[in-house]
């Protein structure tokens, strides 16, 4: 028997996101599913009864009865105190539950005997896992319209123009924080042809910034700031003064300060104070995406818009809801990649498969019984560095490091060379010429793929893959050769039906090395402007 999708109306204040849309229900249904959405639940984000409907969904009236008709709900705000008491036992819920935040609601549901998928406890740096990855798409969404909101409040073009009225110069925006939501308000804000910087306490970013436009301004200070999988940690107080300095400098001259700086359980950091807003031209313009956590600016005031010292300091804590249809379209679409890999049978029936790291992640409650934390993730996207030296300001970099920052003691290097070169002494005295050759040309393939490899930041490991598999298409080379045409010259050459099998060869590995090049374009252009 399929299993019934339930998607509830979000009950949160001002919440206009829904968790499915009528292009994923069909998708869905094709999963083998049904699906009931309650009614009225897209109607905030411009999705009517009836484009759910004619999609396939059945239309359920009141909250009540479709928790209660559901196996699993999709939804998108942690379920509130009302909809967990309308939750059936046995159900299984998917939506934001931030368990670390709410410990309270994670024993309510435990007590319910459902199973809990967070979609924030995705380990998100599983390249697998990124097409789950619901904070990446809602913070990629906040981060746009964080730009059009400062564009709404500022008095000025952003891109500069000559006109027969007048010149205008160019709006200089300055981003704190280039995290997701921050790499997207720069490809933004330098679309609409501002002059765009940007700051981050992780220096692996400052590339990132440039390729969508900005400019990465360093704080004059060394300190490494990643705390481990891709977030940031708390800065020492040197760096932080550093930083304070930098940053009123950019107050002064800046015309918008777009912030996002975030640690991961921690309030937000206090980047910009009173007095850097006191600095600030009239009519500049602050967007304080952190205003939820506690704010980025001293004087944000969550939820609003408001004028301080003649600059709009907007607070705003909803801004996905403010592109309601975008951000619920990407939202559904991370749902409908997580119910394909819950359900790999395709008969609408789910597996919450603890083996697989992904889905063991997410699961923080299982039939009932709390499994939140999950063990530590085995893939992290920056190296690790032992707790202790990140907080060391960092020294000039000592050559010969080995996995993890650690130091390879000139001892062991001495005896591995030795030992490589003993060996190598070994296949040239004893292994035979032919034998030789080949193995020259591993050694180099080795070494050079290891190079390679070991440089490329694994954020760009997917699209590493695809290329190697459109360079692997060399093979072609060799059904090339099998190709030539037979010749009076006394060489042999392949008999003809061999020839047919080489033209269906360089036919396949076309189809792989052209694809895979297009594939790697457009994987690498998404890190692009
Ligand atoms: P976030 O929302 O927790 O933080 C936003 C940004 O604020 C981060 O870039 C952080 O470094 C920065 N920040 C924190 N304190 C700061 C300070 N005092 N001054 C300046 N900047 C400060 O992070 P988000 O956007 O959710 O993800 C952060 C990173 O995680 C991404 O940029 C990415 O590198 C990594 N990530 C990797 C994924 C993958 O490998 N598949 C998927 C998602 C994220």
């Amino acid at each position: 028997m399929p299993l019934l999708i339930g998607i509830p109306r979000e009950v949160f204040p001002a919440e206009k996101r829904v968790a499915t849309v009528p292009d994923v229900v069909e998708k869905l249904i094709k999963l083998g599913f049904s699906v009931a959405v309650e009614s009225g639940a897209g109607d905030a984000a411009n999705f009517s009864d009836d484009v759910y409907r004619a999609a396939g969904a059945q239309i359920i009236e009141g909250a009540a009865q479709l928790w209660a008709a559901s196996d699993i709900v999709l939804k998108v705000r942690a379920p509130s105190a009302e909809e967990v008491g309308l939750i059936r036992e046995g159900t299984t819920l998917v939506s934001f539950i931030w368990p670390a935040q709410n410990p309270d609601l994670m024993q309510q549901l435990a007590a319910k005997k459902v199973t809990v998928l967070a979609i924030d406890a995705l380990p998100r740096t599983l390249s697998r896992a990124q097409k789950m990855d619901a904070l990446t798409s809602q913070a990629g969404v906040a981060g746009y319209r964080a730009v059009i909101e400062a564009a709404n409040a500022f008095g000025r073009f952003f891109n500069g123009q000559i006109t027969a009225a007048g010149k205008v110069p160019p709006a200089k925006v300055f981003i704190a924080g280039a995290g997701v939501a921050g790499l997207a308000a720069i490809g933004t804000a330098a679309s609409l042809g501002a002059i765009v910087r940007a700051n981050d306490t992780r220096a692996e970013v400052a590339d990132q910034v440039v390729s969508l436009g900005g400019e990465f301004v360093k704080v004059d200070y060394e300190e490494e700031g990643s705390g481990g999988g891709g977030y940031a940690k708390v800065m020492s107080e040197g760096f932080q003064q550093a930083q304070r300095e930098m940053y009123a400098k950019q107050a002064r001259e800046v015309d918008i300060i777009i912030t996002t700086a975030l640690i991961p359980g921690k309030p937000a950091p206090k980047l910009i104070t009173a007095d850097m807003v006191k600095s600030m031209k009239p009519g500049s313009v602050i967007v304080d995406m952190a205003a939820e956590q506690g704010g980025n600016c001293e004087l944000t005031e969550p939820g609003q818009a408001v004028v301080k010292h003649g600059v709009t300091i907007v607070g705003y804590t909803d801004l996905v809801s403010r592109l309601a249809k975008q951000s619920s379209t990407l939202y559904a679409n991370n749902l409908f990649r997580l119910t394909e890999e819950l359900c790999k049978t395709k008969d609408g029936i789910i597996d919450v498969n603890m083996e697989d790291e992904a889905i063991r992640g997410l699961t923080v409650i299982k039939e009932g019984n709390i499994t939140w934390p999950p063990p530590p993730p085995k893939v992290s996207a920056v190296p690790a560095v032992p707790a202790a030296k990140a907080a060391v300001v960092v020294k000039p970099k000592a050559k010969g490091h080995g996995k993890g920052g650690e130091p390879s003691s000139p001892a062991s290097m001495a005896i591995m060379f030795a030992v490589a070169a003993g060996l190598f002494w070994l296949i040239g005295a004893f292994a035979p010429a032919s034998f030789l050759g080949h193995f020259t040309v591993f050694v180099l393939a080795c070494f050079v793929g290891y190079m390679v490899v070991w440089n490329v930041t694994p954020a760009l490991h997917t699209p590493l893959m695809s290329v190697t598999n459109a360079i692997s298409s060399i093979i072609a080379i060799g059904a090339l050769v099998q190709l030539a045409p037979p010749v009076a010259d006394g060489l042999d050459r392949p008999d003809t039906w061999i020839r047919w099998i080489a033209v269906i060869a360089v036919a396949l590995t076309a189809v792989n090395m052209f694809g895979g090049f297009a594939v790697t374009r457009r994987m690498l252009a998404m890190f692009r402007k």
